[in-house]
């Protein structure tokens, strides 16, 4: 597939330049026309039957298989969420952890991430890894680390400065388990989650599926208490509500999923184009340097992920976000702060770069 090909697939790129992965990634056709045509036949035949169920059960396997697949991990230990939040209030909800015990997490997280930690009942350390060079950030985090710690929380890649944290060096560095948000990572970099112990992702980002829609990789499913069950997690149940929880991740699975996202989502990640990741790092370092050379002040360092930060040239990002949507530019101010973030994916061309320049200008 060459890139017009791919790129031809994504209608709102005909229009837009649609910058905006970092919060919700483009809909292919092929993914619209799966999900249309699972209402189609939910509003046909209706949603019943055993071939209904066992076509959602269906769906469910094969995007559990895909989302292995794009993490390099075994199906059985992935369960399936409706979002990256959702899997870290499951890991945060099993780990059982008290005041006497520490998270250590990051200054850059995002509040799906933070809120599960935040209701945790743990003590809270944060890192500062944002005010430093990317290289850095295993040591700070390193440095964090008490006899107490109990759980490193921590992006692959933070969505306000876009940096990558090498989140197996930080399992190497520190021994402890390691809770990886994976919302800006997962179709944005090549991701092998093998390494750490629980690794969320988020469908509806750079993997372009329908939401809400997520997965979780669990290493050691049957070392985590299960702390909200739902009917998929359930080999059988007894009338007083003890149960045998399936074997593997799928004991953490989400309850009912949307089935129309479910046939889009598996849509959505057998379009993925091989090369994919090459092309997405070569767009973000084009569009950092476009914006480098027309003066703005850059903040994603160099060879990071898709994410591409920068200031405002007049203080005021989120009239000059709201200024660049109308004129066909999605890009997107973070809040509390001075920046502007543009994410480049392997969809973006030379031309979305032109016009994000033209229309900051
Ligand atoms: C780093 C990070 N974590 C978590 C989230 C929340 O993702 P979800 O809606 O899948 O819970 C986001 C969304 O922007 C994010 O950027």
């Amino acid at each position: 597939m060459t890139f017009e090909e791919a790129r031809a697939q994504f209608p709102v790129l005909e229009r837009l330049a649609y910058l905006n992965a970092g919060s919700m990634g483009p809909l292919a056709r092929a993914t619209g026309e799966a999900m249309a045509e699972q209402v189609r036949s939910d509003v046909d035949a209706g949603r019943a039957g055993s071939a209904y169920f066992e076509r959602m059960l269906e769906l469910r396997g094969s995007v559990r298989e895909r989302l292995a697949g794009f993490l390099s991990v075994a199906p059985e230990r992935m369960a399936l969420t409706s979002s990256t939040t959702d899997g870290c209030n499951i890991v945060l909800g099993g780990l059982e952890l008290g005041p006497e015990d520490e998270i250590v997490t990051t200054d850059g997280e995002h509040p799906g991430l933070l809120g599960p930690i935040a209701v945790s009942g743990a003590r809270i350390v944060v890192a500062p890894v944002t005010t430093r060079p990317a290289g850095e950030a295993v040591d700070v985090i390193r440095a964090a680390i008490t006899p107490r710690t109990r759980l490193v929380a921590i992006s692959h890649v933070v969505w306000t400065t876009g940096q990558v944290i090498p989140v197996d060096e930080v399992k190497e560095a520190t021994g402890l388990p390691v809770l990886v948000d994976g919302a800006q990572s997962v179709g944005a970099i090549q991701v092998e989650a093998g390494a750490v112990d629980f690794y969320t992702v988020s469908c509806q980002k750079w993997l372009c599926g329908p939401d809400p829609l997520g997965g979780l990789y669990v290493a050691d499913p049957e070392g985590l208490r299960l702390a909200s069950p739902t009917y998929f997690s359930q080999q059988s149940m007894e009338v007083d509500g003890s149960f045998v929880p399936k074997d593997g991740a799928q004991r953490f699975d989400a309850g009912w999923l949307a089935v129309p996202s479910l046939a889009g989502l598996v849509a959505a990640l057998d379009f993925a184009p091989e090369w994919r990741f090459k092309r997405a790092r070569e767009v973000a370092g084009r569009c950092r340097d476009r914006l480098a050379e027309a003066g703005f002040e850059v903040r994603t360092e160099p060879g990071q992920a898709g994410l591409v930060t920068f200031e405002s040239r007049n203080g005021e990002p989120d009239a000059a976000a709201a200024k660049a949507v109308e004129a066909g530019v999605v890009i997107r101010a973070l809040p509390k702060t001075p920046w502007i973030r543009a994410s480049c994916g392997y969809w973006t061309s030379d031309e979305d770069l032109d016009r994000l320049v033209a229309a900051l200008s």
